[in-house]
């Protein structure tokens, strides 16, 4: 089944507003044309979400992703935001669950599953991101790690929920450290991943776009996005600057 490629820019903690703006301007002039063949979203830091939003425009070629949510919809949780306070900023995507939140901010399968419930009811699409760590690779044990993360992630979930979804694996020694993994390594995971959202929602998983992240630059990207599983890129790094970036959208195509 012809899956539409999904590239999304994580923009992680960089950019001001003024930059982000800039950054965006340009994205949309680099990408006139393109988006109507791939979908694109971009991932700025949370002061960035509404400028940035002023500046895309509704509907238009480029959507708006946020890079984290708090489960709960308000009250006294000191440094978070919300689902609905994203949809208030025209957020359509929200990324949960990636490597660095997991490693670094104590995120867990289980706040990860309330994030992608949360974000489903505020009618936005999450991004839910897994991976394996480079000890777990040699241990042999990358499938079993990421379909933890997975069944994990997507408990309790309807195939019509899992149907408005985005997986993105990401090794995590492939992230931010140019090492990327082969095609080979990387339809051997996706493949896997479909296979249980098959087991997870039937034929919905046809559907689902898979997204590879880690160090997708764009000498790597049209290789890695021709696999037959691979049906986009998280990118970081390479999605701070406007020509690297939208050369990877046009190697989608
Ligand atoms: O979310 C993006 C990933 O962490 C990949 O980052 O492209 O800088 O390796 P990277």
């Amino acid at each position: 089944m012809a899956r539409k490629k999904f590239v999304c820019g994580n923009w992680k903690m960089h950019k001001t507003v003024a930059e982000s703006v800039a950054l965006v301007k340009e994205l949309k002039a680099a990408l006139v044309g393109v988006a109507g063949e791939v979908q694109v979203a971009v991932a700025p830091p949370f002061t960035a979400l509404k400028p940035v939003a002023d500046a895309l425009g509704h509907g238009g070629p480029i959507e708006l992703a946020a890079q984290d949510v708090h489960f709960e919809k308000q009250g006294a949780f000191t440094g978070e935001v919300s689902a609905p306070m994203l949809a208030d900023v025209c957020c359509g995507h929200c990324l949960v669950g990636h490597s660095e939140r997991r490693q670094l901010f104590g995120e867990t399968d289980e706040s990860v599953n309330k994030k992608v419930k949360a974000l489903l009811a505020a009618g936005i699409l999450p991004i839910v991101c897994v991976g394996e760590t480079l000890a777990q690779r040699e241990a042999g044990e990358t499938l079993a790690m990421v379909g933890r993360q997975v069944r994990g992630g997507l408990a309790g979930l309807s195939a019509e929920q899992i149907g408005r979804l985005t997986v993105a694996y990401e090794p995590v020694w492939a992230i931010g450290t140019g090492k990327t993994a082969t095609t080979a390594q990387a339809q051997e995971v996706h493949a896997a991943i479909r296979g249980l959202l098959r087991e997870l929602a039937g034929g919905v998983a046809d559907s689902v776009r898979i997204q590879y992240g880690g160090s997708v630059k764009p000498e790597n990207a049209a290789e890695l996005m021709s696999q037959p599983d691979v049906d986009g890129a998280l990118v970081g790094g390479a999605s701070l600057k406007a020509d690297d970036f939208s050369k990877i959208v046009k190697g989608a195509i």
